[in-house]
Parts: C-alpha cells; sequence; structure tokens
C-alpha cells in the first residue's frame, strides 16, 4: 500500500479533526502518501481529492466540526455515481481508504468495496454512539456533555418557575445520548426507543411527584422515542395535566457542534491510527473500534446489521435515583 485517502460522511462530529490528524501523521509516519477527499462521497465523485501533509493538520485537534466538510450522497447509492467515484479514486492512484462517519457512510464502503476492491477501514464518527463493535463512537462524549451542560440550566430555570420541562436531545434510533444527559442530569424520567414509555405512566409519575411535594420535573427524550418527539409529548400532557405549566426545549444541533473533550481526542487518536496500521495490515471492510479500551476491529455488515443493546443498568438507576 503506497497511498490512501481519509473522508469524513454524514452527520459532523466533534474529534472527527482529531481523527483526520491521527489519519494523516500516522500514514506519514509509515511513509505513506495521504490525500484528504472533501464533503464526504460528494468529493469523491467530483473529484475533490487532494494531497495532505504533517503540516495540513496542524492546529485542528481541538476544533469541531471537520476540515475535510461531510455531506450525506444520495448520489452514491446508484451504480453509475460509485462508478464515477471510483474513476476519481483510480486517477489518483489510491489503494486504501478510511472512511469516517456512520452506518451509512459504512453501507456505502461496504458496497464500493464489493465492486470495485478497495480496501476500505472505518472508523465510527457519529454523536449518537448506536454502532455495534465500539463502547463508544467519535464526538458522542462530547455531545453528551453540551446536553448535559444545556439541562443544568434548565433546571435553574424550572425550579425557579416550578415547570415541567421536556428536553429533547439528538441519537437518531437510539437512545445513548439521553440515558447519560438523564442520569447526570438528575432527571425524573427518560423516554428512549429502546424500551416503552406509555403516556399514562409519563402522567402518573408527574402526579406521583407532585404527591410528594416535587414542584419541578425534568424529562428527557430520545428524538426517535415511539411517543414522539419533546413536543407532541408535552402537548399530550397538557391536556392531561393543564395545571401544570410544560415547557419544551429541544437542543438540537448544538449537540454536535464544539470543541471535543479529552476523551473524544484521545479515542479519535487511538481510532485514526489504527485505521491506518489496518489498512497496511491488509485488513478492510472493517470498523475500528475500542472494547473495554482495547482496539478491535468489526466487520461492517455487523456494524449495520446488528443493534447495540442499551444497558440495564442505566435503566435501572434512573428509575431508583429519580425518586
Ligand atoms: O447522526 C447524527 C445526527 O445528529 C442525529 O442525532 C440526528 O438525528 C441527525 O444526525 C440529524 O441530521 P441532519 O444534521 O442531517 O439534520
Amino acid at each position: 500500500m503506497k497511498k490512501i485517502a481519509v473522508f469524513t460522511s454524514g452527520g459532523d462530529a466533534p474529534g472527527m479533526n482529531a481523527c483526520i490528524r491521527a489519519v494523516v501523521r500516522t500514514a506519514v509516519y509509515h511513509k505513506l502518501e495521504v490525500y484528504g477527499i472533501g464533503r464526504g462521497y460528494n468529493g469523491m465523485i467530483q473529484g475533490e481529492i487532494f494531497r495532505l501533509f504533517s503540516h495540513s493538520v496542524s492546529n485542528i485537534i481541538q476544533k469541531g466540526g471537520t476540515i475535510l466538510k461531510s455531506a450525506r450522497c444520495p448520489e452514491f447509492q446508484t451504480p453509475e455515481g460509485r462508478k464515477r467515484a471510483y474513476d476519481q479514486i483510480s486517477k489518483f492512484g489510491i489503494d486504501g481508504i478510511v472512511a469516517i462517519g456512520g452506518n451509512g457512510t459504512f453501507t456505502g464502503a461496504q458496497i464500493f468495496h464489493e465492486e470495485y476492491g478497495i480496501p476500505v477501514i472505518g472508523a465510527p464518527g457519529t454523536i449518537d454512539n448506536d454502532l455495534y463493535g465500539t463502547d463508544y463512537t467519535i464526538g458522542y462524549d462530547t455531545a453528551v456533555n453540551t446536553a448535559l451542560d444545556a439541562i443544568d440550566k434548565i433546571r435553574d430555570t424550572a425550579d425557579s418557575h416550578e415547570r415541567v420541562f421536556f428536553v429533547e436531545v439528538m441519537g437518531r434510533d437510539s437512545g445513548y445520548i439521553a440515558m447519560p444527559c438523564a442520569i447526570g442530569g438528575g432527571a425524573e424520567m427518560v423516554m428512549i426507543p429502546e424500551t416503552i414509555t406509555s403516556m399514562p405512566e409519563v402522567i402518573e409519575t408527574l402526579q406521583q411527584g407532585w404527591r410528594r411535594s416535587k414542584t419541578s420535573f425534568i424529562i428527557i427524550v430520545a428524538e426517535g422515542d415511539d411517543e414522539g418527539g419533546a413536543t407532541e409529548i408535552a402537548a399530550k400532557v397538557k391536556q392531561a395535566l393543564p395545571q401544570m405549566d410544560a415547557k419544551v426545549t429541544i437542543i438540537g444541533h448544538v449537540q454536535r457542534g464544539g470543541s471535543p473533550t479529552a476523551a473524544d481526542r484521545l479515542l479519535s487518536s487511538q481510532m485514526g491510527m489504527a485505521a491506518v496500521e489496518g489498512l497496511m495490515a491488509g485488513r478492510t471492510n472493517e470498523m475500528v473500534g475500542v472494547i473495554n479500551g482495547e482496539i478491535v476491529y468489526t466487520p461492517f455488515h455487523d456494524t449495520i446489521t446488528k443493534k447495540k443493546p442499551i444497558s440495564e443498568s442505566f435503566l435501572k438507576l434512573v428509575q431508583i435515583l429519580s425518586n
């Protein structure tokens, strides 16, 4: 292997830059030529491919977002799009790729490898932490800390005005962001897609708390919860309990930005290095992950098809500590 390329794709995540830096510096260390691909699969199709050097990634480890830009790319889902991408990759003589992204990115990478045989290693870049094959994904720790900071502030005003706040956090179909936010933010309840929490249960919890002289409540709602988003849930509560002053906060894309935490910088650096060394060792179609502090490689097929279960003990924690 002589020339590798790196790109970021899907939703951006704090720590992607630290991972790009680790990929570039590891490649340079091993005397490989390294290229950046701009704007994910779009840039691959358009030939937005440029040489990166050690100095190209100076002063980025602490920055949120991704210097390579990111995008979702419907054209890469078509055989014609992938053929155009392959033509560009061959033009530059690239013989290995590091893809930083989530399941959508890895699905594309797997098909691309099957069709054209280019080795690809993935690094899990998503705030959602919903990928099988790693304890944590790049950006998750930062996103949780950002959301928690907002929740602490909401708690202050909820308490002053004796209100119930429904706080919606990101996570797509997973409750991984919601769970530590609920535990760390001392929430009264958490609603996540992995478990069923019915509206009567929500109303009963609020009434019980009210009877015990609780005057403010925080309920964390994962955006993918079956009962709907925080706005819909709050509307149902207002109807059932009109005496309660129910408010909604959707934390939104602020969770995707900001300087990565120390944990995210470390994780991203470990993964970037392992991705390059994995490619050099002849690995392909695998995602690098960290499980119990150790680097592991998991086939894309498993990361795409297997569901990462949410810890039962976390659910128990919210239940017991919110009393
Ligand atoms: O996958 C990361 C994520 O932030 C999800 O939590 C969220 O559902 C989605 O991306 C939002 O995507 P977009 O930025 O395209 O609206």
